[in-house]
């Protein structure tokens, strides 16, 4: 597992959602005020691009069949039938870093 700087932390408001790319994989990056929650793009109902979703800084809806998460932990919430995978962040320096799993980046390349 690595650390990858994504940016620095004021570059990121609360409740913004920005996709990025890191070590070849696609985050969805969402603003939390003072850190950053850090989750797979899609949507883990009907792979709908979570990006278009909406979100206020703790609670993230994905706006096609109005799921939400918890982004604590990724725990689901109401109608939600399944967790967000969330990945470590940590804030250094004042810049934003993603954990991420070098299985991922095999998964990617194989
Ligand atoms: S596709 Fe996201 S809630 Fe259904």
């Amino acid at each position: 597992m690595s650390w990858y700087s994504v940016g620095s932390l004021n570059e990121f408001t609360d409740g913004e959602l920005k996709t990025v790319e890191v070590a070849g994989i696609q985050v969805l990056l969402v603003g939390r005020g003072e850190d950053v929650a850090a989750i797979p793009p899609m949507c883990p109902h009907l792979e709908e691009p979570l990006v278009h979703g909406m979100c206020d800084g703790r609670l993230l809806t994905c706006m096609k069949h109005l799921w939400q998460w918890e982004l604590d932990d990724g725990s689901p919430v109401g109608a939600a039938e399944a967790p967000l995978k969330m990945y470590a962040t940590r804030v250094v320096d004042g810049q934003v870093e993603i954990l991420v799993e070098q299985e991922l980046i095999y998964e990617r390349e194989s």
